[in-house]
């Protein structure tokens, strides 16, 4: 039996913490924001049920960072690798042989290699396996508006970001013209540079979100504690990937009833009969592409740190995405005006 451990925390604050805590729940948000630095950290699930074709099992624990979206971002870093530390140390002492780290805990600082110095056993960030389900969904989208990617224009939100510049450097080998949209305008025009030497197409680079409203894919992947995209950011007939936990995409887009599709960006199916125990507003049997890459590390006994730091290496996106394929996970297909779009295989990763 391979044996995994996984770090959540709290991503809709309220809903979240009112799943253990009702009490604690109903205290105002900034003083959930400040509790979340000192609480411990809470043991949430035994995951069991995961068993590969080649029957392969994995079991795992689920452990929760308290630290809250704004705290995360906004909180000093030596306070939040502490507490993202006391969360890996759990999963250690429960039996985690590798740890995962999710949504905005691999996002913060230097993006797992504190935390991985301070553990005893490997830590991944899963942005590899993240980046892969990711460049393929993109794929699949534009089959479904049935056109050849070389005609799209794609733009990725947080483009400068860990995932954002890995999915830019894959992707703009594919797409008609790709987009960067970032924060900061001398990273985003270093990237941009860098990308025109490889790109089939045209790129350009952006730091205001109205640029968004030229792209018909969009894929979102900031670290932001709370929704960026508005429905005046994009154009009637876009389709957004929005990967970031928490969400990019605001409630006004899915409210409005605009011509515009939302993919939850990272969905995969697991091998065998998972029980995850929590909803992560995923079907049952369903990961984060995150939490995929730690299992699928695990189930291969590659028990090492495999993708820590923001750079990712294309040779990683294309190995980890073979194992996981090889062990039967596979990115969940899009429902695309009420029909299933399948997500092609790992091997047009890169
Ligand atoms: N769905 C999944 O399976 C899955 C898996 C892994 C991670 N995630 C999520 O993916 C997201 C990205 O992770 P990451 O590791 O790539 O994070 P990251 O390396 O911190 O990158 C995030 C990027 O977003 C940029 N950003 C923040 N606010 C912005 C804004 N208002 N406008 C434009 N850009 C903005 C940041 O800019 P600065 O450089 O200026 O800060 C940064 O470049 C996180 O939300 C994480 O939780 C999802």
């Amino acid at each position: 039996m391979e044996r995994f451990g996984f770090i959540v925390h709290p991503l809709d604050v309220r809903r979240d913490v009112a799943r253990r805590f009702r009490l604690l729940s109903r205290l105002p948000l900034r003083w959930l924001d400040f509790l979340s630095g000192y609480f411990p950290p809470v043991y949430l699930w035994h995951v069991t049920g995961i068993r590969t074709a080649q029957l392969v099992e994995a079991e795992g624990w689920l452990v929760a960072c308290p630290l809250t979206p704004r705290a995360m971002t906004q909180f000093p870093l030596r306070r939040v690798y502490r507490q993202i530390i006391r969360a890996g140390q759990l999963a250690e002492r429960l039996g985690a042989g590798i740890v995962g780290l999710g949504a905005l805990t691999s996002a913060v600082g230097d993006a797992g290699e504190t935390v991985a110095r301070a553990l005893n056993v490997p830590v991944t960030t899963g942005n590899s396996y993240t980046v892969a389900v990711t460049c393929l969904s993109v794929q699949a989208i534009a089959q479904s508006m049935g056109k050849p990617l070389g005609d799209l224009c794609v733009a990725v939100l947080g483009g400068t970001g860990s995932i954002g510049s890995a999915c830019a450097r894959l992707l703009c080998r594919k797409v008609g013209h790709l987009r960067v949209v970032g924060r900061d305008a001398n990273a985003v025009q270093q990237l941009v540079h860098a990308l025109g030497a490889v790109a089939s197409g045209t790129v350009s680079g952006a730091t205001d979100l109205t640029a968004l409203r030229d792209a018909d894919i969009v894929v979102s992947a900031t670290n932001s504690a709370g929704p960026l995209i508005r429905p005046q950011h994009l154009r009637p007939g876009a389709a957004v990937y929005d990967l970031a936990l928490p969400p990019d995409v605001s409630a006004a887009v899915r409210e409005m009833g605009l011509n515009v599709a939302v993919y939850s960006g990272g969905d995969v199916i697991v091998p065998g009969t998972p029980d995850f125990g929590i909803n992560f507003g995923l079907p049952p049997g369903h990961a984060y592409a995150c939490m995929a890459e730690t299992i699928a590390l695990a189930l291969e006994g590659r028990y090492e740190s495999y993708t820590l730091g923001r750079t990712i290496a294309p040779e990683r996106v294309l190995t980890i995405c073979t194992i996981a394929e090889r062990h039967g996970f596979r990115p969940a297909p899009l429902r695309v005006r009420g029909e299933l779009v399948e997500v092609p295989s790992c091997a047009g990763v890169v």
